[in-house]
């Protein structure tokens, strides 16, 4: 166990109490602790448990500024006669997280004494203090300054719902195919899930790509890429309400006489199917419907008709294709508009929910990039796919249908869903109106944490919420599967493009 110091009393903040306390560093390494570091004092109570918030330097020598200029002015540095690290004195400040005694952790009550020795923590106590489950936990990455594996525990992160925020280029897509491979590599024993990813930038096809290391190959085999173009609905599932949710300007009236029609075509083509083609073929042929209701429907009607998406048959067949221990990718980088988008969305995600409600198929968890698209916080962007969303984020959690929903823009993403999923993990983001969005959030996220989420670098990430006891901070490990080159840099990109116009420049 390595001792780093000595609790002190102070003033200004009063400590130690409850909800704070500072040490001075005795242990004379250059560097013996850091900010966000976990340290351990053994009390009366048990073993407490606290993370580092600040390390303040002091030196009394140097705290007067005109002593300080008035000694220099003599053309003699100050530390010749006080050298600096002789007099340094370095105080920590921490926030005790908990007490663990006879196996159990309990809340802290009682504060630590001034003269009790801090120690850095056990790798074993934390594991127990965080709640990870090394045993079949998901391996997203490693705990920042200590030597611990950071496996989150399935049920706790997935059950409720996440989410993965943070600014452009800081690692979400890399984190969410880190989660997906550790999804994909589970034993069935340990339980598995079926993963269905939206895909919006077609980043993902790259998961299906054979990996360097053979005790990876198997994963690549467990990944279905399919392409926007294949994507089409069975016409004959599709209610009147939900073709009303398709086309949310359709008049009450329009949705009741379209659903009587859908009626009648179901009863007659009973086994068979039809398609859109065939139910505008029959509303054309209506006369009992008044001419103005028949217009208007049709008009909504072909608009759906124009996307391509609805045929007879359901293409992938949602019901083979998502199995636990595989992953299913949408790859939607080629459907051009942000409407057709959501409908797909839209269509998918109602479909898996009510696939999933009859136990038609495996839980799953479906990861939503760019969920800020598909269910915007503002009402005059409604999406198509929002109240899907929202109503698996409402109920999913008793059908064992998860999201992990991934944005880049926080304060455009709907509340209702943000504040549903109960494990938020946060890659660097700057932008204060995001920051004020987390925080608003989670009750779990200070002033000082969202600090430390600003600054936060590439890869590293803050996880707060239902998957763990305390808010921690991981480097998220390398990727078992090759990324895919869409990130090549613009060096890269201007010479390749070049090269293939004239192929004699190198
Ligand atoms: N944990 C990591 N280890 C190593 N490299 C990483 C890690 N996380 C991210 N990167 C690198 O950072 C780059 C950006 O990551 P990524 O594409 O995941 O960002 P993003 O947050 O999804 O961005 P965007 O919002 O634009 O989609 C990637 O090219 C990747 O190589
Ligand atoms: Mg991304």
């Amino acid at each position: 166990m390595k001792f780093v110091g000595t609790v002190i009393t102070s003033n200004f903040p009063p400590s130690p109490t409850t909800s704070n306390f500072s040490f001075v560093i005795t242990n004379d390494e250059p560097i013996p602790v850091r900010k966000g570091q976990y340290v351990q004092i053994n009390t009366e109570d048990g073993l407490l448990l606290g993370m580092i918030q600040e390390i303040i330097k002091t030196n009394r020598f140097y705290s007067h500024a005109e002593y300080v200029k008035e000694y220099e002015r003599g053309g003699q540095p100050l530390t010749s006669i006080f050298p600096c690290d002789r007099w340094d004195m370095l105080i920590a400040t921490a926030k005790p997280l908990g007490v663990f005694s006879n196996g159990f952790f309990d809340k802290v009550s009682f504060p630590p004494s001034p003269g009790e020795r801090v120690y850095v923590a056990d790798d074993e106590v934390l594991v127990d203090l965080l709640g990870l489950d090394l045993e079949h936990g998901l391996y997203l990455g490693n705990l920042r300054f200590h030597d611990v594996s950071v496996s989150l525990n399935m049920t706790r992160l997935l059950q409720k719902h996440l989410a993965i925020l943070a600014m452009s280029g800081s690692g979400k897509s890399y984190l969410a195919s880190v989660l997906i491979e550790e999804l994909l590599s589970r034993k069935i024993e340990s339980g598995r899930v079926a993963v269905v990813v939206i895909d919006v930038h077609g980043e993902y096809s790259s998961l299906a790509n054979k990996p360097d290391k053979d005790v990876h190959s198997g994963l690549s085999d467990k990944v279905t890429v399919v392409k926007s173009s294949f994507v089409q609905f069975a016409t004959p599932l599709i209610s009147n309400r939900w073709f009303g949710a398709f086309q949310p300007e359709m008049s009450p009236i329009q949705v009741r006489e379209l659903g009587k029609i859908i009626t009648e075509m179901r009863r007659e083509y009973r086994e068979k199917s039809y398609s859109l083609q065939d139910l505008l073929i029959r509303i054309e042929n209506d006369s009992k419907i008044p001419q103005r209701t028949r217009e208007a429907m049709l008009g909504w009607l072909y608009e759906l008709e124009d996307t391509r998406l609805f045929g007879t048959e359901e293409t992938p067949d949602l019901e083979n294709i998502v199995k636990a221990g595989h992953a299913v990718i949408l790859d939607l980088s080629e459907a051009t508009s942000l409407r057709k988008k959501q409908l797909i969305v839209s269509y998918i995600g109602s479909r898996l929910f009510g696939l999933r409600r009859r136990g038609a198929i495996p839980p799953f968890t479906m990861i939503l990039e760019e969920a800020h698209q598909f269910c915007p916080q503002a009402r005059q962007e409604l999406a198509i796919s929002q109240s899907i969303i929202e109503q698996i984020a409402r109920e999913g959690r008793k059908f064992y249908a998860a999201l992990c929903l991934i944005s880049q823009r926080p304060v455009r993403l709907s509340t209702t869903v943000l504040s549903q999923a109960n494990t938020h993990i946060m890659l660097r983001i700057s932008n204060p109106n995001d920051l004020d969005t987390i925080k608003a959030s989670s009750e779990m996220i200070t002033s000082e944490t969202a600090a430390m989420i600003s600054s936060l670098p590439v890869g590293e990430a803050l996880i707060v919420g239902s998957a763990i006891n305390f808010p921690l901070f991981v480097k998220i490990r390398k990727r078992y599967t090759k990324e895919s080159t869409y990130e090549a840099n613009l060096e890269q990109a201007a010479k390749t493009f070049e090269q293939s116009t004239s192929p004699d420049i190198k």
